[in-house]
């Protein structure tokens, strides 16, 4: 019947006669040759490993910021959830409850999350106001309570200090060699969060000397145990918005504010910035907090650092300008009328 149809020669029907197994094997190496052709040509046609980089320093120095195409054509998916939101007729209260999903914020003046409310408005204008350097670094985009609060009454990424990690122990060990979510998981000091975006001592890792006289982290110079929490911090900026350290640093030189990358300046207002939110309106906004909305460990209201708004993103909701339909909230001296 075969041969009828394809005509195969007669040399075919003798060797095949003579082996009936042949015949099997030929199916399966016809299986396999579709599967590895068909493969091959899904990675060479449609490119599921490819790569695109962000070049952030000079050429040659490998200073780039390597990302699969296929995760940079994904849209954070918050930026949907915004839009859905809509504008409100331009209602800033409307808009308040939606972004942080609270649907009475605002009705009841004697609730506590009326006056943390009133202070995050303050808050949020002060960070469009005065750190206009940060959010509207590359161009308007600026920060309403979505791009914290993304639809909820308490963010998601805020943190609460930590240390001492091990109770038992005192003294430097207490922070370290244990995987928390805010040493990245790795054995790096857990306190580095509260060690510089509340408190803000010194981020650093040596002195430029070599053989300098004195006592490493006493005289004036870091120690390494200030090495360690800065790369736990380092560690913390690169997770929070998904890039690599080269995205702010020359490699060979972290140290030098000459060989940096412009995102490194941004960053480092980022720095600034945060200090001031937390101490200036997170902290005093805590204190009218009920018990349950504490930290497990210190009894310490939830904070804020770069994640809180960036969300592992290189800017939050990829850029999106949130804050050119609501003047009220990009200058501290607009007044939101409160019900
Ligand atoms: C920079 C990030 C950030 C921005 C922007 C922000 N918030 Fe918040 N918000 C927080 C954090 C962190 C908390 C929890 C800590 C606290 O209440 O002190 C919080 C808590 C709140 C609470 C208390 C919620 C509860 O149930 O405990 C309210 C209400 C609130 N925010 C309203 C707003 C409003 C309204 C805006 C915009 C005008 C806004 N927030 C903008 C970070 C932010
Ligand atoms: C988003 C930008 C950014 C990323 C990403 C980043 N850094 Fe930094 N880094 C900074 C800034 C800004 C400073 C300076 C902080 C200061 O001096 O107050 C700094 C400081 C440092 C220092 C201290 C230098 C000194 O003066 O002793 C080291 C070391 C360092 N970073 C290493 C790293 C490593 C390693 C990574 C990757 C894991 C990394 N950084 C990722 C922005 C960044
Ligand atoms: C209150 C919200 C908020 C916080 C907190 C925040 N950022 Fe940002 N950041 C932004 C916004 C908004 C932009 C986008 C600015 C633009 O692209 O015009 C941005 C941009 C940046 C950029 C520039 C990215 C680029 O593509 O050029 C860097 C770097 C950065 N942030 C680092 C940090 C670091 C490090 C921290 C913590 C120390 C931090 N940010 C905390 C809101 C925030």
């Amino acid at each position: 019947m075969l041969r009828k149809i394809f005509a195969l020669p007669d040399w075919y029907d003798d060797w095949n006669q003579k082996d009936p197994v042949r015949y099997t094997k030929a199916i399966v190496f016809a299986i396999l040759g579709v599967a590895v052709i068909s493969v091959t040509t899904i990675i060479v046609v449609i490119h599921p490993y490819g790569t695109d980089s962000l070049q952030t320093g000079p050429r040659g120095t490998g200073m780039s910021v390597p990302e699969f195409k296929f995760d940079l054509a994904k849209p954070d998916p918050d930026i949907a959830k915004l839009a859905e939101i809509g504008d409100l007729d331009g209602d800033i209260i409307k808009a308040m409850q939606a972004w942080t999903g609270i649907p009475n914020l605002f009705e009841d003046p004697d609730s506590y999350q009326y006056a943390v409310g009133a202070m995050m408005i303050a808050m949020t204008q002060n960070i469009n106001e005065n750190w206009d350097g940060h959010v509207n670094a590359n161009g308007e985009v600026g920060v309403t309570c979505y791009t914290c609060h993304r639809g909820q009454a308490v963010p998601s990424e805020i943190w609460f200090t930590i240390a001492p990690v091990t109770k038992a122990t005192a003294g430097w060990a207490s922070v370290q060699n244990r995987a928390t979510s805010l040493s990245q998981s790795t054995s790096l000091p857990s306190n580095a969060l509260e060690s510089y975006l509340l408190d803000t001592q010194t981020i650093g890792v040596h002195d430029l000397e070599s053989r300098v006289a004195g006592v490493p982290g006493q005289d004036d110079y870091p120690g390494i145990q200030h090495a360690e929490r800065t790369y736990a911090l380092m560690n913390y900026f690169s997770n929070s918005l998904g890039v690599n350290c080269v995205f702010c640093h020359n490699s060979r030189a972290f140290y030098d504010g000459g060989q940096v990358t412009p995102q490194w300046a941004t960053a480092n207002l980022g720095i600034l910035m945060v200090q001031e939110l937390n101490n200036d309106y997170i902290v005093p906004a805590g204190a009218l907090l009920p018990e349950e909305r504490l930290g497990p460990r210190n009894g310490d209201e939830p904070k804020v650092a770069c994640k809180t708004c960036h969300k592992g993103y290189q800017q939050p909701l990829q850029g999106t300008n949130v804050i050119g339909d609501w003047p009220v909230l990009q200058s501290t001296e607009e007044v939101v009328e409160l019900p």
